[in-house]
């Protein structure tokens, strides 16, 4: 058992006077290659960090719902059967959301029942950086959906789970996101990434060797805070939908490297570029986990470093501090490096030999300093294990 889910435990009793029932955790995820492909029904590669969400939960004797947390005062409550998304607000929408995405019906399931399900009291707290693109918001999620799945009986799957915390995310937090964070923080195992056809849902462990190979993956984070419920992330999305709708498909899925040509031809200077990123990034996951594959992870560094070039340049979702992050990675010695998770902000990860991480970092830091930018919070994450019971 962990030190952290026992804390958690601690915190619950202090917090509702009374033993929580378990202890359940979800981890934040980086993501290696595949950016903004998800919800365009593309590959991505992402894996479960080693920094976790915990979710500490004993059930009432009636049927309201309450949520504290360790880092933001106050509780949230709601009976179950008032759970609807315009409902629920602010942070506790990530945890109440997941329990009102549960009963609702998604691609082809009906939803869960809740006619007999008793009130919660839960209590989180989290090692995932907000903000920083490692998926804190998918972490909450999960981490809440496993705990639920188990104390209401219900059953489900992970890719279910996932599918319910997506729900959560788009519609009671109102962030248009795809299902890359949900399935990595669900389906995440130890030196492992996921690789994830976000067409068809369908998941793969590929094995990525990194102690093996005495390589780390040095997490960047710049400091730079960003939203995907407002801005950017929703306009890069709306671009693919036109691009998908003016090629004429259901998804930028079913457009391949090949069709670029004609789709030059018929989409404005803007919406091709944002297409060529995803139709090329995509294709670039499927050569990184071949590259895993026959070659293992020391050939990745530039599938790595073309995937951000196109996020810089065609998508324009990095921000310079991203670039200085990849640019001086690179230059004091990493293999590659990119920025991860959604843009605008939030970390790059660098490809790095493990007993380097402590100079590059220092090296980062001072390349930050010199341009004038703030200093950057650089740390190494270990490919870790998915959501699980701790306690
Ligand atoms: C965020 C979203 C994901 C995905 C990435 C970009 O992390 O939550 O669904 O779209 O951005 O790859």
């Amino acid at each position: 058992m962990s030190d952290a889910a026992q804390r958690a435990s601690d915190q619950f009793a202090a917090e509702y006077g009374r033993q929580p029932e378990g202890v359940w955790s979800a981890p934040g995820r980086v993501n290696l290659i595949g950016e903004h492909t998800d919800y365009n029904g593309g590959l991505v590669l992402p894996f479960a960090i080693d920094r976790r969400t915990y979710c500490a939960v004993a059930r009432r004797e009636d049927r309201v719902l309450r949520v504290r947390s360790a880092t933001i005062e106050g509780e949230a409550q709601i009976a179950i059967d008032d759970l609807a998304p315009e409902a629920l607000d602010g942070w506790s929408a990530y945890a109440l959301g997941v329990a009102w995405a549960i009963s609702q019906p998604i691609a082809g399931e009906p939803g869960a029942d809740l006619a007999a399900a008793s009130g919660l009291d839960i209590f989180l707290t989290s090692e995932v950086p907000l903000g920083a693109g490692l998926s804190s918001s998918a972490a909450i999620e999960c981490a809440v959906a496993v705990a639920l799945n188990e104390l209401w009986g219900l059953g489900l799957d992970r890719m279910a789970l996932a599918r319910a915390g997506r729900l959560a995310e788009n519609v009671a937090v109102g962030a248009p996101t795809g299902i890359m964070d949900q399935c990595a923080s669900l389906l995440g195992e130890e030196d492992h990434a996921v690789f994830l056809d976000c067409g068809t849902e369908s998941a793969e462990s590929v094995p990525l060797h990194l102690d093996r190979e005495h390589l780390s993956v040095l997490v960047i984070d710049t400091g730079v805070r960003h939203e995907h419920a407002t801005g950017g992330y929703g306009d890069r999305r709306a671009s693919c939908e036109r691009g998908a709708e003016i090629l004429n498909v259901p998804s930028l899925r079913f457009v391949l490297e090949e069709d670029l040509p004609r789709a030059a031809s018929v989409l404005d200077e803007e919406t091709y570029r944002r297409v060529r990123h995803v139709v090329t990034e995509s294709a670039r996951v499927a050569s990184t986990v071949r590259t895993l594959q026959n070659e293992g992870p020391q050939a990745i560094g530039d599938l790595l470093l073309a995937s951000h070039a196109s996020m810089r340049d065609d998508f324009e979702i990095s921000v310079p501090e991203l670039d200085l992050a990849v640019e001086s990675a690179v230059r004091h010695g990493a293999l590659g490096a990119r920025m991860t998770g959604g843009g605008f902000g939030g970390a790059a990860i660098a490809l790095v030999a493990s007993d380097a991480v402590g100079e590059i970092a220092a090296k980062v830091t001072e390349d930050f300093s010199a341009a004038g930018f703030g200093a950057p919070r650089c740390f190494k994450v270990v490919p870790s294990d998915g959501a699980h019971r701790d306690i």
